[in-house]
């Protein structure tokens, strides 16, 4: 087990990479001791999207209380800490390198190492940290060889982690991600943003049958597919609205949004599933990890362990969307790897998860 071979740390994270300004303290990359973040969805939501502009200036409002908060929250100081983890890509460039600055700020005045962590790695470690009540009787550690599925706004990734910061990424997204898909078909059924809770929400009253949207197969690849899903959904609304008004584009049309979300919500957690169980079996993965904000969504977490006949570990709900300590977590493994980041490192606003060593 990783926590017996390897020297207890407390790892500061701060992640500014898209719209949530975040600072967590995690204690031997399971225990978090705080874990502050500072939405910004609300702003965003009358854009419909995030503004990236509204963004970077928003984080650097917060980002100081942010981290005092993380601090103070933990009843610790920055000297009690042994490292401090910063998210370094990919994200939006304005909004990462207030995080990235701010992280180099303390590691300068601190003397205490600074490490630089990408995005989806930290949410590949977010299934290692244990529940709020967990203290007493931890949960096991996920066990390697592992198959991840890391499925979130900007990424769909099937990626084989052999050990410890070992990836092989078998495949992902030709188009939309994931949590793309659901944010693009809320807004066009008129649900708004952040899309994924808003259709979970929807379709809890729909049938998931009610339309049959097409999956992507891909056979032969580990790739994911979601933006003909998309259009279909777009189609079946534009048919829909002709059908029952006067054309296509008739606004006055009550739609079936339960129905239609339900049927896009099956359709995308259907292949997800079927192709991560078919993954795991052929690279003979022992346990499966699920990762990202979409595996906030019920459906994904109750059909992906029901078919799974091994261990499927999925991060807390508090932890699936962006949030500090799961960069604190990914910081604490490389940290007791004995990696450290160079001071004048810069922000990676686009990196590929390929090129993760
Ligand atoms: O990981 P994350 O917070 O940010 C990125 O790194 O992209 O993921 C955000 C994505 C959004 O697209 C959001 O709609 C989706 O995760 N999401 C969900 C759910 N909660 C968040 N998708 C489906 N069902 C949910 N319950
Ligand atoms: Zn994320």
């Amino acid at each position: 087990m990783t926590e017996k071979t390897f020297p207890p740390a407390r790892i500061l994270g701060i992640e500014t990479s898209c719209d949530e300004t975040a600072a967590a303290v995690v204690e031997d990359g399971r225990r978090v001791l705080s874990n502050v973040v500072a939405s910004q969805a609300e702003m965003h939501a009358k854009y419909g999207g995030v503004f990236p502009e509204v963004a970077s200036r928003q984080h650097i409002r917060t980002i100081y209380s942010v981290i005092e908060e993380a601090l103070s929250q933990a009843h610790l100081s920055l000297d009690d800490v042994d490292a401090i983890a910063v998210t370094r890509g990919p994200g939006l460039p304005g909004s990462l390198v207030v995080g990235v600055n701010a992280a180099k700020g303390l590691a300068l005045g601190s003397g205490k190492p600074l490490i630089g962590i990408h995005h989806l790695e930290g949410h590949l470690y977010s299934p290692w940290i244990l529940e709020k009540d967990q203290d007493d009787n931890p949960s096991p550690e996920p066990e390697f060889p592992l198959l991840a599925l890391l499925v979130s706004g900007g990424h769909s990734e099937l990626i084989l982690m052999t050990d410890h910061l070992t990836y092989e990424r078998l495949g992902g997204t030709l188009d939309d991600a994931a949590g793309e898909a659901f944010d693009k078909v809320a807004r066009l059924l008129g649900l708004g943003y952040p899309g994924g809770p808003k259709i979970q929400k929807a379709a809890e009253d729909g049938d998931p049958t009610a339309f049959k949207f097409p999956r992507a197969w891909l056979e032969g690849t580990w790739d994911f597919s979601f933006s003909g899903l998309k259009t279909a959904v777009l189609h079946q609304v534009r048919q829909l609205r002709a059908e029952l008004g006067e054309d296509e584009n008739d606004q006055s049309v009550e739609l079936p949004v339960a129905d239609l979300a339900a049927s896009f919500q099956m359709a995308v957690v259907d292949v997800l599933v079927t192709k991560s169980r078919f993954a795991a079996q052929e690279f003979s993965a022992k346990e499966l990890l699920v990762a990202g904000g979409v595996s906030a969504n019920t459906l994904l977490r109750e059909m992906i362990v029901r078919d799974t006949p091994g261990a499927v570990h999925i991060p807390p709900l508090y932890l699936c969307t962006d949030n500090a300590a799961m960069i604190a977590a990914a910081g604490y493994f490389r940290y007791v790897h004995g990696q450290r980041s160079d001071l004048n490192f810069d922000a990676m606003p686009t990196w590929p998860i390929s090129e993760l060593v």
